[in-house]
């Protein structure tokens, strides 16, 4: 007999294993009794016979509740027909704990609810799936990055300034002093990326956004790669590069997580294809015309930074990620270069996906000491706190880019799901910093 996972039991047919777990649902008729244990790796019914049994196992199995923790004992019996395609025929089952009434039922539960029974809600099989899938991306890009080359050099949370505009910063008191918490590990990893060649940071962000819309959280995870010597081709070459690897391995690896999900596996597919790559000026061209067809409906003028129904919009039109370059220098931060061939414009890169906007935002990076210098005075940053930053310009200075990934908003665009805060185990909004 050994302990074995309700993933791995497709093949182990026809052995004697133990599943430990948590009651999902159960089913009875008489003297057959049907558990769905789930273990976190998958749900297995087991099949409980009173004729299989002693009298005392039977009434043990006949005690659980939604969500008792027991242990069961039984034979692997593959089938087509069963949930997983395998199922367990019991002999022994001990109970853990019988569960209280659970507070998440059949019913719906209305958004707010399930929000405040964040440490519950995790177990249901949607948020499970996703929370798999999330797994499962964070894995891809750090494969997709550590096989070209790239090493891992994280970034603090802790800050003395601002990386993207002072508006959204988090303040807190760090002994005498103030401290930031981190908005983007950028301007660290521009620092590892001098030291390594190629690298990316991987970590929480924070921000203190009053934005309470579906894309928004005030604290949600960032990757970042910094390549020194790179230029927006390349950036967006390994940012494109490393999404459609991991949407291969979505597919691959979470056929059960995206169905539970009710995502289609043919949307995924639809995705991994070449994106589409448009300055700004061309997307900005399409959507005044849309405008005018009716398409859509919003205020976008030339020159304005996208708004959630212009990636939409987007989005829609093209069916699969784009990416959008050559900005108007306005709306982009201080730190980025500005297109030689014509200085209103940053080298910038947004990469929109269909329903979930803006997932990527990237850039080349201002090299140039005396112009980064004047930048940082034009937009009133205090120059003290980026001195190290500006030294990385007078040691060595390489042209070099990168971009920030938001793990949430790819996850819910990959999913399916239309709000970020699904995303995360734990989502911090606006509103909520409980459970
Ligand atoms: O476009 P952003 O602001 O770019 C940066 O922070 C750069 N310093 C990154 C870099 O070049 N290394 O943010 C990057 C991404 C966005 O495209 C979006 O996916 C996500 O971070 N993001 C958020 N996700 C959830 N909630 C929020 N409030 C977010 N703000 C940005
Ligand atoms: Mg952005």
């Amino acid at each position: 007999m050994r302990d074995a996972r309700v993933s791995e039991l497709s093949s182990l047919d026809g052995e004697t294993v133990r599943l430990r777990g948590w009651l999902y649902n159960a089913r009875g008729k008489g003297k057959l009794l049907f558990l769905l244990l789930r273990d976190g790796s998958g749900i297995c019914q087991c099949v409980t016979s009173a004729k299989a049994v002693s009298e005392e196992v039977f009434e043990a199995a006949k005690s659980l509740t939604q969500e008792s923790s027991f242990e069961v004992v039984g034979t692997v019996k593959l089938d087509e027909r069963a949930p997983g395609g395998a199922e367990l025929s019991v002999q022994e089952l001990k109970v853990i704990q019988i569960a209280d009434a659970y507070p998440i039922g059949k019913k719906e539960h209305g958004p707010n609810f399930l929000m405040a029974h964040r440490h519950l809600w995790l177990r249901s099989k949607k948020q499970m799936a996703l929370m798999r899938i999330r797994h499962r991306v964070v894995q891809s890009f750090r494969n997709y990055l550590d096989d070209d080359g790239f090493f891992c050099v994280d970034s603090p949370i802790f800050t003395p300034n601002a990386c993207e505009g002072t508006s959204t910063l988090f303040e807190t008191a760090y002994f005498e002093d103030t401290a930031y918490l981190t908005q983007s590990g950028q301007l660290y990893a521009e620092a590892s990326a001098m030291a390594l060649g190629k690298v990316y940071c991987f970590g929480p962000t924070f921000r203190a956004e009053k934005s309470k819309t579906r894309r928004h959280l005030t604290e949600f995870w960032m990757l970042e790669p910094e390549i020194a010597f790179a230029d927006l081709t390349q950036v967006c070459d390994v940012a494109e590069g490393m999404i459609r690897f991991t949407i291969r391995q979505v597919l691959k690896h979470c056929a059960q997580d995206l169905a539970d999900l009710e995502q289609p596996a043919e949307n995924l597919e639809a995705w991994d294809q070449d994106w589409p790559r448009l300055k700004y000026d061309d997307a900005a061209e399409l959507l005044i015309q849309w405008k005018a067809d009716g398409v859509y409906e919003s205020d976008f003028q030339p020159g304005d930074d996208l708004g959630a129904p212009d990636e939409t919009a987007l989005g829609k039109h093209f069916g699969c990620p784009v990416m959008v370059t050559h900005w108007p220098k306005e709306v982009k931060a201080f730190y980025m270069k500005r297109d030689p061939e014509d200085e209103s414009r940053a080298l910038g890169v947004d990469i929109i996906a269909p329903t979930a906007g803006e997932i990527v935002g990237g850039a080349v990076r201002e090299e140039d000491h005396d112009v980064l210098l004047g930048r940082i005075q034009e937009h009133g940053l205090p120059q003290e706190a980026f001195q190290w930053y500006l030294d990385l310009r007078k040691f060595g200075s390489v042209p070099h880019g990168g971009f920030g990934l938001g793990l949430e908003r790819t996850v819910s665009w990959l999913t399916g799901v239309e709000h970020v805060r699904e995303c995360i185990p734990f989502p911090r909004t606006l509103q909520r910093i409980y459970p």
